[in-house]
């Protein structure tokens, strides 16, 4: 028996067995769901935003990883980034001395928000939420925190507190005392700010459930309310954050919003090593780390790893170098345009939303009779079955992956890895036009699959 580890041996070797080991050894539901919706693939290898299978067949990805894709898989630039840090033999972590690279990561991440001071580098988005409430709760000495109906912050107990989705924390009370305000309504968030005991407002300044943007005007308000009652203003950019929406975070959308506390973490390393970041007003950070002693008071023993921050400043420097944020305003002005060109074509086509590379496609209640009585027949067994019903011939027939956005939505989220082109575009556009048709013909093997999809959703109550 040999003593060294062989990765592509091993991979050669039980590479095969990838479905049997996660159903036996990891969350089974997870294979289980990907059986019986025909996901089940073995893709080999990947580049740029398109997967491939054994066969060499190209998928073209329409969600980037849940968003941390953000440049692609394997951008080269990030992957040199990556094996220059592991054979610069760094003396990382020894946590009691100052590294160069988290400095500098710091340095540029601010550059892109100068009115933001500092940084704490974590390991994770939910991490990133997580330490923005504790250092709002400290920075303001208030123990309570608002959020949005419908919000999604991550599933760690804190970030749990501020999810907007019973389907979530149901069963995993007691959470903390934070209360949910409906996106947009100002007169709400006045109600409980006069309370006196609110530290923040946490938001996703494009909600990734469902993609709904907060209505124009709404952060400023939001901010300027916050700060009259002593509370902070936290700005969730983890999915929306490092150019998605066109904008290098989405709150820059619009002049004079400048949020207290921004949380970000996905895209920032390339998809490589897990990372996140809380970047803060210098106030905030000085009152939590107030004292030496304190020094400590709120860590992560993989924070500022050398391999995360060389990533983040490689990918930072491909975001600037190929200006990144300007294509995604392009390209995703391109994709919507044309998308929201279907709409009076189809009439399950509700809406099309969002911007950047964030958009939300909503199906809805047909107007013609013989459509009619097909949706209200799947809005019975379930809500998102729909939906369901198009990303898996997206899939299956165009070798195309989307999610649909959130449980009980019919809305289907595009969240691309920020470089796809104009030929991608025209590849998404058409697959889901040969979708649509199929939908609107009214029987076939789509509607055949609506009705598998009811039989389950019966079973499954
Ligand atoms: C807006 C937002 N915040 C936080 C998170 C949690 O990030 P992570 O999965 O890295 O913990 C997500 C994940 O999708 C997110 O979309």
């Amino acid at each position: 028996m040999t003593t060294e580890f062989d990765l592509g041996a091993l991979l050669a070797e039980r590479g095969a067995e990838r479905y049997e080991l996660h159903a036996k050894h990891l969350n089974p539901q997870l294979p289980r769901m990907l059986h019986t919706i025909g996901f089940d693939k073995v893709y080999e290898r990947a580049e740029g935003a398109h997967f491939f299978d054994a066969e060499g067949n190209d998928y073209l990805d329409m969600l980037a990883g849940f968003g941390v894709m953000g440049l692609g898989r394997h951008h080269p630039v990030v992957r040199k980034a990556l094996h220059d840090v592991l054979d610069l033999d760094l003396a990382d972590l020894t946590r009691f001395d100052c590294q160069p690279l988290p400095g500098l990561l710091a340095e540029r991440l601010l550059a892109h928000s100068p009115h933001l001071d500092r940084v704490f580098f974590g390991n994770s988005g939910t991490e990133a939420v997580e330490t923005a409430l504790k250092f709002a709760r400290y920075a303001t000495g208030k123990p309570r925190v608002l959020y949005c109906d419908h919000a999604f912050h991550g599933l760690t107990t804190g970030s749990l507190s501020v999810n907007g989705e019973s389907g979530f924390r149901d069963g995993f009370a007691p959470l903390l005392p934070d209360t949910a305000v409906p996106l947009g309504d100002l007169d709400a968030l006045a109600r409980e700010l006069h309370k006196g005991d609110v530290a923040a407002l946490i938001v996703e300044p494009i909600q990734g459930k469902g993609v709904h943007e907060a209505p124009p005007g709404y952060l400023r308000a939001a901010q300027e309310l916050l700060h009259r009652h002593k509370a902070l203003l936290i700005a969730d950019e983890v999915q929306t954050g490092l150019g998605r929406t066109g904008d290098f975070y989405a709150y820059q959308h619009e002049d004079g919003v400048e949020p207290d506390l921004v949380c970000v973490a996905k895209a920032l390393s390339g998809g490589y090593v897990p990372v996140g970041a809380t970047l803060g007003k210098e106030w905030i950070f000085k009152k939590v780390y107030s004292s030496m002693d304190r020094v400590l008071v709120h860590s992560a023993s993989f924070g500022s790893n050398a391999q995360a921050m060389a990533c983040g400043l490689a990918v930072l420097s491909v975001m600037e170098n190929e200006q990144i944020v300007a294509g995604v305003r392009r390209t995703g002005e391109l994709l919507k345009s044309r998308l929201t060109a279907l709409i009076d074509t189809y009439e399950l086509l509700a809406d099309v939303r969002g911007r950047g590379l964030m958009i939300g496609i909503e199906f809805g209640k047909p107007s013609s009779l013989k459509l009619r009585g097909r949706w209200t027949m799947l809005q019975t067994a379930r809500k998102g079955l729909f939906a369901q019903m198009v990303v898996v011939p997206l899939l299956q027939k165009h070798r195309i992956l989307t999610q649909v956005s959130g449980d009980h939505l019919e809305v289907i989220k595009l969240i691309p890895p920020l470089v796809v082109d104009e030929a991608d575009v025209d590849r998404f556009v058409d697959a889901f036009t040969a979708v649509m048709d199929d939908a609107h013909s009214g029987g076939g093997l789509m509607w055949d699959f609506g009705k598998t999809l009811i039989k389950q959703a019966v079973a499954n109550r």
